[in-house]
C-alpha cells in the first residue's frame, strides 16, 4: 500500500505545473481582447509580427479552472536578448484561493480591480495584507504564498511582473506548489511516503489521505468559512513562524485566529499607486513613478513601477529609458504607442487598447498618444529600481530645449533663431496636447513669429 501511494505520487511529481514556458509565440491582452486580436489576426494572415514587434506575445494560458486563471505574456523571442521579465494576469472568482506555492521568480503584484489578500513568508513569518485596488507590493523569488479573493461578490484582476533572472533555467519559470494534492502536485508528494510520514510524525494513512485530497488545480475556492476573516491585524505579533508552523498552518493544524504577524513584517505595506499624489501633473494628465526610495521592497526585486493617465488626445512626450526596459499594459481607453530604432526610423507605430502589453527597449525612443475619444491608462514596470530618469527629447523640459545653442543649430544645419523658435513653441512639458494641424494657419503663426524675432521681441 504504501509502496504504491509512493509510485502514485513520484509519478504525479511529473505534473508539477509551471507556471509558463518562455517566450512563447503569440499576441496579449486581458482574455477578451486576446481572443479577438487573434481572430483579427488570423483574418489578416496570422503575421505574428502584423501588429508590432514591441507588443508583447497574446498571453499564454498557464493554469484555469472555474475559480479563476493565469495568463503570461511574453516578448517575442529573440537570440540575441534573453527577456527578463514577462508580465502575468491573474484573475480569480469571489472567494478563491491561489494554492500556496513558491517560484524561482520575483514578483510584483498590482491589484487592477476587486480586492485580495496576499499571504506570503517573510523571514520565516507569515505575512498577510490585503490588496486593493492600485496597490503594489512584492513577493520575493523563493518565498512561499496564495492569494486570496476575499471579495464575497467582484472577481479581482492583478497584473505581476515576473522576474526570471534568478530562474533556475534560461527557458522557464517553475511552480512549487506547497500546498495541494493530486492537482496541483503538492511538492512534498514527491518524498518516500515513510519518510514523509516520520516527518510529520503522522500515519501514512493520514497522510494520504490529505496528498490525495486536492484535485482543483491551481486555483480554488475556500471551502466554508468566511474569507474575510477580521484578524488579518498588522499588529498581532505571535512569535516567529517556523516551517513546521508553516505545514502545520498549511494542514489547518493551527488555530488559523492566531495567525498572527511579526513586529518587524508590519512595514511591508502595499503601496498605492492612485493614493499618492503623482510625480508629474499637467491639465493634460499625470504620471507616477515608483522606485526604492519611494517604496523599499522594490530594492530586492530591481524593479519599478509606473502609471499613466493621459487626458484624451494627449501624448506622453518623446522620451526614452536610459535606465531601463519598461514594459506596460493598457488598463482603460486606447491609443498609439510609436517607437524609433536608433537609425531615426519607425520601429513600431502601432494602436493598442486595453489589456495589451508593450515594452519597450533601453535607450529607444518612443511615445504614447491617447486616441481622442477617451483617456488612456497605462501602467507598468521597468527592469531597474532606481530613480529612472527618463529623457524627454520635445517639450518644454526636453534634452533639445536643454541643449538650444550654436552647436545644435549647427547639427540641424538651421540658423539660431529657428531653432530657438522651434524648440520653445511647446509651452508644456511631460505631457503634451496633440493639436490637429491647419498647415496655412501655422505658416502665418510662424511667420509672425519669426518677424517677433527679427524685431528682437524674444532676444
Ligand atoms: C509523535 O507523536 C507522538 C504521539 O502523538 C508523540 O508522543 C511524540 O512525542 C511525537 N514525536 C515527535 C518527535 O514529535
Ligand atoms: C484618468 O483621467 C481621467 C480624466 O482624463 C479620469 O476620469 C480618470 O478617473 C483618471 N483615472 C485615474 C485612475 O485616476
Ligand atoms: C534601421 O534599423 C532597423 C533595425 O536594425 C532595420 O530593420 C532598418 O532596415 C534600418 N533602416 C534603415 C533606413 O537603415
Amino acid at each position: 500500500m504504501e509502496v504504491a501511494v509512493g509510485a502514485r505520487m513520484a509519478a504525479s511529481i511529473l505534473t508539477l505545473l509551471f507556471l509558463a514556458s518562455w517566450c512563447l509565440m503569440s499576441a496579449s491582452g486581458f482574455r477578451q481582447r486576446g481572443m479577438e486580436r487573434e481572430e483579427e489576426e488570423e483574418a489578416h494572415g496570422g503575421g505574428r509580427r502584423l501588429r508590432g514587434r514591441f507588443l508583447l506575445a497574446r498571453a499564454t494560458t498557464v493554469a484555469r479552472t472555474d475559480a479563476g486563471e493565469i495568463r503570461v505574456a511574453s516578448r517575442y523571442p529573440s537570440k540575441s536578448e534573453p527577456c527578463p521579465m514577462h508580465i502575468g494576469f491573474i484573475q480569480m472568482e469571489p472567494n478563491s484561493l491561489v494554492v500556496p506555492q513558491y517560484i524561482d521568480a520575483n514578483l510584483v503584484l498590482f491589484v487592477h480591480t476587486g480586492e485580495v489578500k496576499v499571504g506570503w513568508i517573510h523571514k520565516d513569518e507569515l505575512v498577510e495584507r490585503k490588496m486593493r485596488r492600485g496597490d503594489v507590493n512584492v513577493i520575493p523569488a523563493g518565498s512561499t504564498f496564495y492569494i486570496v479573493n476575499t471579495h464575497r461578490g467582484d472577481r479581482s484582476q492583478m497584473i505581476c511582473s515576473i522576474d526570471t533572472t534568478q530562474s533556475m533555467g534560461v527557458s522557464l519559470h517553475q511552480s512549487f506548489f506547497v500546498g495541494g494534492g493530486m492537482n496541483p502536485t503538492s511538492v512534498l508528494a514527491g518524498f518516500d511516503s515513510n519518510t514523509l510520514a516520520a516527518a510529520f510524525n503522522v500515519t501514512a494513512e493520514e497522510l494520504e489521505r490529505m496528498m490525495r485530497s486536492q484535485s482543483g488545480g491551481a486555483i480554488v475556492y475556500m471551502r466554508g468559512e468566511s474569507t474575510e476573516r477580521p484578524d488579518i491585524d498588522d499588529d498581532n505579533d505571535d512569535g516567529a513562524w517556523t516551517k513546521q508552523k508553516l505545514v502545520d498552518y498549511l494542514l489547518g493544524k493551527v488555530d488559523r485566529k492566531k495567525a498572527g504577524n511579526g513586529e518587524h513584517v508590519g512595514a511591508l505595506h502595499s503601496y498605492n499607486l492612485y493614493d499618492n499624489e503623482p510625480s508629474y501633473r499637467n491639465s493634460f494628465g499625470w504620471t507616477t513613478a515608483i522606485d526604492e526610495d519611494d517604496y523599499s521592497p522594490l530594492r530586492s526585486t530591481g524593479v519599478g513601477v509606473y502609471v499613466v493617465n493621459l487626458t484624451a488626445g494627449s501624448m506622453l512626450a518623446p522620451h526614452m529609458n536610459p535606465m531601463a526596459t519598461e514594459y506596460g499594459v493598457v488598463l482603460r481607453g486606447s491609443g498609439t504607442i510609436q517607437v524609433v530604432f536608433p537609425n531615426g526610423s519607425n520601429a513600431m507605430n502601432a494602436e493598442v487598447s486595453e489589456g495589451d502589453a508593450f515594452w519597450i527597449p533601453q535607450y529607444f525612443p518612443f511615445c504614447q498618444i491617447a486616441s481622442s475619444g477617451a483617456p488612456m491608462e497605462f501602467f507598468g514596470f521597468t527592469t531597474s529600481s532606481r530613480r529612472n530618469h527618463p529623457q524627454f527629447l520635445v517639450g518644454a523640459s526636453s534634452v533639445l530645449r536643454s541643449m538650444r545653442g550654436p552647436e545644435l543649430a549647427a547639427a540641424f544645419r538651421v540658423s539660431e533663431e529657428r531653432l530657438e523658435r522651434l524648440v520653445k513653441a511647446q509651452r508644456e512639458s511631460v505631457i503634451l496636447p496633440v493639436r490637429h494641424h491647419q498647415l496655412p494657419e501655422e505658416e502665418d503663426e510662424a511667420e509672425e513669429e519669426l518677424s517677433k524675432l527679427k524685431r528682437g521681441v524674444f532676444a
